[in-house]
Order: structure tokens, then C-alpha cells, then sequence
């Protein structure tokens, strides 16, 4: 085996970082809160082009305090889609709320709008719509958008991997009623841990914020009126973020050129398809998904097992949510009806969760790296 590890999406420092973090020690703001926090707030919101962010412990419990601050509880439907981490939806079932899970489109694997209007013709009263950028790219927002409005129903956009990713030339995270982005060791930046919840409404924010704290209410002495969490982002952590912001741009381009180089080495193999990217969208590439066609005997096994013997990372795409064992009372709608129903028809999903998996797409792959890989995946095809 080789010595060199090459990584899936590995954190990239640049030194910035460290003079954040070490102004931080030197004033003594080691805590829940500081001036990073408030700085990596404003230059994360001002960067994304939304007004109000709360920095927050992980994008899981930005996700969670999204539920909370739209007051979503006991028995409440909260539609998701299957495929994503399940991160995405372990928060709803914190609040004892009830996930319906949405299957996906084949243009960019993201939720299905029509699969979404399937989803309110059978749960006509569902309290939030949750939205993924799978892999950074941008889903079919447009679509998604009017058939919540037109439902009155709020959506949560979960930006964790789409962070820098437009659409339309705006960016993800900033179309739903509340965003949140994820600053986890593999992601597109990182903070080591970590994570953002963003909106339009001050409001919202600054009751996230409040939830993150303990719920303290104003008065001099410890007092509660809600549960609260310990949800807040550190003024260390945040200290990394406001460093790595300085080069998300740079990450992207990065990240782009290695999806192009991956396609323009497949492209002579038919069996080789990537991630659809959305025509609308700016995706961040966060990761590159690889589809193998239909039928070709080759699968996301072996192919794995010729990276991993050369000790080079690479993962199968999200298992969706409705194959989870944990997961396996509720229900999953399709664009033609649901599991529920007893009509479910063809699962996008399962099918891309059967024939994909994400490859490299660590931005510090050398040219070597890159090549090495290359070779290694078309000799599974016996090119
Ligand atoms: C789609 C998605 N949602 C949510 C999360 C959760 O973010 P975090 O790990 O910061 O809690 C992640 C990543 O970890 C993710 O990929």
C-alpha cells in the first residue's frame, strides 16, 4: 500500500487562522462568545448577501434551533429528502415531529419538486419543508419555492455542503425562510466543528441565538421560561471560520476544477457519469459524485476497493433516509405516490444510492494525486 493517504475532503489552514485565534488568546476571550463570533456572524452573512446569523456549536443544531425557533413539535409532518445525511433529519424526531421523506430528481439529486407536490396531495398539513444541497449543488429552488408558498409553509434550506454555491446568482442558504451551513472538518471551509443559521428576519436569529444560550431570560439572576441548548459557537472556532473565509472563494475554484478534471477523464467511458450539476445553478462541487450506467458490472464496490488498496478515500453516496433501519416506520413519497400507500414506484434515490459513490475531492490532491486516481478508476472500467 502506499504511504500517502489521499483524502475524500480534508480541512485546508492557510495561517490566517492562527492570528485569529492567537488575538483571541491574548485578550483572553476564550469562550462561548467574543468578537470572533460576532465578526465571523457579519462576514459570513455579508459574504452570502443576508442580513442577520447566528454562529452556532454544529449545522445540526442550527438545524434543530431552525424547527424550534418555527415551533415544530409532538406529531408535526416535517418534509426532508431521503437522500441526504441524516443530519438533516435527526433534528425532527428530536422534536418528536414525524419525517416524510421526498425522493429525488435525476437532474441534480436533490428533492423532487413533483415528488413534493405528491407529498402535500398526502399529508396536506405539513409544518416545514427541509431542503439539501446535495454535494453543493443547488437544488430546483424555483420549483421547490412555489409550491411551499403556495402552501404557506416555511422552508428550511440546509446549505451545509453548498456553502458558496448560487443559484440564479444568489446564494444557497439565503432563499429559504431560515439557512443553515456547516463548518465540519470536511466541508468547504471548516472551523473544525461548527456550523451557522441565517435569515432575513432578525427575529429569528436572535431567538436561535437566545435558544443556543441556555435560554437565559433578561434579569440578573439565572432564570428560564424554555428549554434551552448550549448550541453557541466558541470565539476560538470562530477565530478559524473568519480565517478560512478569507479563502472560500479559492476552495470553490479548486473544487471545480477537480469535477472538470474528473469529467473530462471519464469522457470517453459511457459507463462513467458524475453528479449532475443544476443548468441554474454555481454549484461548490464540495464533493464529486461518480454513477456508474445501468447494468455495466462494475459498482461503487469495487471501485472503492481499487482507491482503498492504493489508501486513497472515497465514500458511498448517502444511504437515503427510508432504507435506514432507523427510519422504517416512516413514510417515503415519490413523484408517483408512497411507501404508505402502497404505490411508490420508482425510487431515484435508492437507484443513485445503488450506482454512485463520492470520489476524492480533497483541494490539495497534487496533479500526481489526481492522476493516480484517474488511472486507478479507469482500469476498473479496463480502460
Ligand atoms: C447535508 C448535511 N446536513 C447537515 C450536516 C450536519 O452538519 P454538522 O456536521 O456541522 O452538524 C451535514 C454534515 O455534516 C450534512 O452533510
Amino acid at each position: 500500500m502506499a504511504d500517502k493517504k489521499i483524502y475524500l475532503s480534508s480541512p485546508t489552514m492557510h495561517g490566517e487562522e492562527q492570528e485569529f485565534i492567537r488575538e483571541a488568546f491574548d485578550t483572553n476571550w476564550v469562550a462561548p462568545l467574543g468578537p470572533n463570533v460576532n465578526a465571523f456572524e457579519k462576514e459570513l452573512a455579508d459574504y452570502v448577501g443576508i442580513a442577520h446569523a447566528s454562529a452556532l456549536s454544529a449545522g445540526t443544531a442550527a438545524i434543530h434551533l431552525a424547527l424550534r425557533v418555527l415551533g415544530i413539535g409532538e406529531g408535526d409532518v416535517v418534509f426532508v429528502p431521503s437522500l441526504t445525511f441524516s443530519a438533516t433529519c435527526n433534528p425532527v424526531v428530536y422534536e418528536k415531529a414525524t419525517p416524510v421523506f421526498i425522493d429525488s430528481e435525476t437532474d441534480t439529486w436533490n428533492m423532487d419538486p413533483e415528488a413534493l407536490k405528491r407529498g402535500f396531495e398526502i399529508y396536506p398539513n405539513p409544518k416545514a419543508v427541509i431542503v439539501v444541497h446535495l454535494y453543493g449543488t443547488p437544488a430546483k429552488l424555483d420549483e421547490i419555492i412555489e409550491i411551499c408558498d403556495e402552501h404557506g409553509v416555511p422552508l428550511i434550506e440546509d446549505a451545509a455542503e453548498s456553502l458558496s454555491s448560487t443559484y440564479k446568482g444568489k446564494h444557497t442558504g439565503t432563499f429559504g425562510k431560515i439557512g443553515i451551513y456547516s463548518f465540519n472538518g470536511n466541508k468547504i471551509i471548516t472551523t473544525s466543528g461548527g456550523g451557522m443559521l441565517v435569515s432575513k428576519e432578525e427575529e429569528i436569529t436572535q431567538k436561535a441565538t437566545f435558544l443556543a444560550t441556555q435560554a437565559r431570560d433578561a434579569a440578573r439572576h439565572y432564570q428560564h421560561s424554555q428549554i434551552g441548548y448550549n448550541y453557541r459557537m466558541s470565539n476560538i472556532t470562530a477565530g478559524i471560520g473568519r480565517g478560512q473565509l478569507l479563502h472560500l472563494e479559492e476552495h470553490k475554484a479548486l473544487k471545480k476544477e477537480i469535477y472538470k478534471q474528473y469529467k473530462e477523464a471519464f469522457a470517453d467511458i459511457p459507463e462513467i457519469g458524475l453528479n449532475p450539476l443544476n443548468k441554474d445553478g454555481d454549484a461548490n462541487c464540495w464533493l464529486t459524485g461518480m454513477i456508474i450506467k445501468e447494468g455495466c458490472p462494475v459498482t461503487p464496490d469495487n471501485i472503492m476497493d481499487a482507491l482503498a488498496d492504493h489508501n486513497i478515500e472515497s465514500r458511498p453516496v448517502w444511504k437515503p433516509m427510508h432504507l435506514q433501519p432507523v427510519f422504517a416506520e416512516c413514510d417515503f413519497v415519490t413523484a408517483k405516490g408512497s411507501k404508505g400507500k402502497g404505490n411508490q414506484g420508482a425510487d431515484v434515490a435508492a437507484d443513485v444510492f445503488n450506482r454512485g459513490l463520492c470520489l476524492p475531492s480533497d483541494i490539495k490532491n497534487t496533479k500526481e494525486d489526481m492522476e493516480l486516481i484517474i488511472r486507478i478508476i479507469r482500469g476498473c472500467f479496463g480502460r
